[in-house]
């Protein structure tokens, strides 16, 4: 069976993620220092599998503790590396945490597989093309200025990424941009656990309407969209996750040489005011919603051309708005009658 590191495999995208592995097959070992994460997710995707993955509990800036880890680890065939801070605005208060764990991190894990024939997936996010001059926006559009230091930690990771592997190693490497991940899987046993305020927009609508929070404010009605709303391609969890297997078996295959990136969303973008209608309808659930002003750093709209990852990585996103909608409700149901 083929191993595969999965760093920041009890986050979010990441616990969905072992368990698409699990079900292709694959072995996967998680590494995660629980700074953004909770121990019970090894139960629920144990619950959920029926197989309990390897956990290393380590903080990947710990040079040695990444050296050891090799060590132990030394017969993997892939990695998957989501382990990062992702809070925009947080980012912006706090630079250095962000560039020091998410480039740090990295460095470390490529120094200690350096040479060995490593497949390596990395987590970018189409946060690197800013407001693209067209939609939808492909892989070859102009990366913008980063608008937060977070947006900069993945636009450096993947010229580092470039550069290693221009430079001549053993590793194949794929950036997957990621679209706006949002749902939960089918089991209502793991889902996106926000710690503290939720900054995303779907937490923040399950959050509200289970009681969590007031109300949610729809940040600008007043941009150059249908009905006034940002517009994002939104995508489902476990269709992000299947992205990741196939990445890896594009490169396990002869096909592929080098370092390449694909857009991992649906192809289509849905306004705010969507989203919310459909949550409505497909929970049944009134939402208190009211119409605030814009967000700073808010791009109006974004949504991908996906025809390369379903050329290349024949793969693409099945799951459709409403079922983003009521799995991310059930899960939020899930927890609060189970709180982790
Ligand atoms: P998450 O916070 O739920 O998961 C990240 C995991 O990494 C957490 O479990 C955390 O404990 C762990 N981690 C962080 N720093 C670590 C370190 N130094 N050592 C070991 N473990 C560490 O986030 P997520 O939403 O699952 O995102 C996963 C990846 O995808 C991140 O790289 C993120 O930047 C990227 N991404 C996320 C989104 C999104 O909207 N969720 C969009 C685009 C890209
Ligand atoms: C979606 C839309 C908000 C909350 C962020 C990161 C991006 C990527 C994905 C990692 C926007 C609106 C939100 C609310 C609202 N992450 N909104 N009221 O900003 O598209 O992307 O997550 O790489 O880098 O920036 O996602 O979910 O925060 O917002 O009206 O309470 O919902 O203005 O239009 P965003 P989001």
């Amino acid at each position: 069976m083929s191993k595969i590191l999965v760093t920041g495999g009890l986050g979010y995208i990441g616990s969905h993620t072992v368990v698409e592995l699990i079900n292709a097959g694959y072995e996967p070992v998680i590494v995660d220092d629980l700074s953004n994460s909770n121990i019970k997710i090894l139960d629920q995707i144990t619950k959920i599998t029926g197989k309990k993955p390897v956990f290393h509990q380590l903080d990947l800036c710990d040079v040695n503790g990444v050296m050891s880890l090799a060590t132990a680890e030394h017969d993997i065939e892939g990695i998957i590396h989501f382990a990062a801070f992702k809070a925009v605005g947080e980012s912006v208060k706090l630079p250095l945490k962000y560039y020091r764990n998410n480039i740090f991190s990295l460095i470390n894990l490529l120094d200690a597989y350096y040479g060995k024939p490593v497949n390596f997936v990395f987590s970018s996010s189409c946060t690197v093309y800013g407001q693209p001059d067209h939609l939808p926006v492909n892989e070859s559009a102009p990366v913008k200025p980063a608008q937060s230091p977070y947006g900069n930690t993945k636009q450096i990771a993947e010229e580092i990424l470039s550069d290693m592997v221009a430079s001549g190693t053993n590793y194949k490497v794929i950036s997957l941009r990621y679209f706006n991940p949002v749902g939960a899987h089918d089991t209502a046993l793991i889902g996106e656990l926000p710690i503290g305020v939720p900054q995303n927009l779907v937490p923040f609508i399950t959050q509200t309407a289970i009681g969590k929070r007031e109300k949610i404010t729809v940040f600008g009605d007043d941009y150059n969209t249908p009905d006034g709303s940002c517009v994002r391609d939104y995508i489902h969890v476990v269709d992000l996750a299947k992205a990741h297997v196939a990445a890896l078996k594009l490169m396990s295959g002869n096909d592929f040489e080098g370092y390449d990136v694909f857009n991992i969303g649906t192809g289509k973008g849905n306004s705010v005011l969507e989203i919310i209608a459909a949550f409505e309808q497909t929970t049944g659930e009134k939402l208190n919603y009211e119409i605030g002003p814009r967000r700073g750093g808010d791009v109006e709209q974004v949504w991908g051309d996906v025809s390369k990852s379903e050329k290349q990585l024949h793969w693409s996103a099945g799951l459709g708005i409403d079922t983003m909608m009521s799995s991310a409700w059930e899960w939020e149901k899930y927890l609060s009658n189970n709180p982790l």
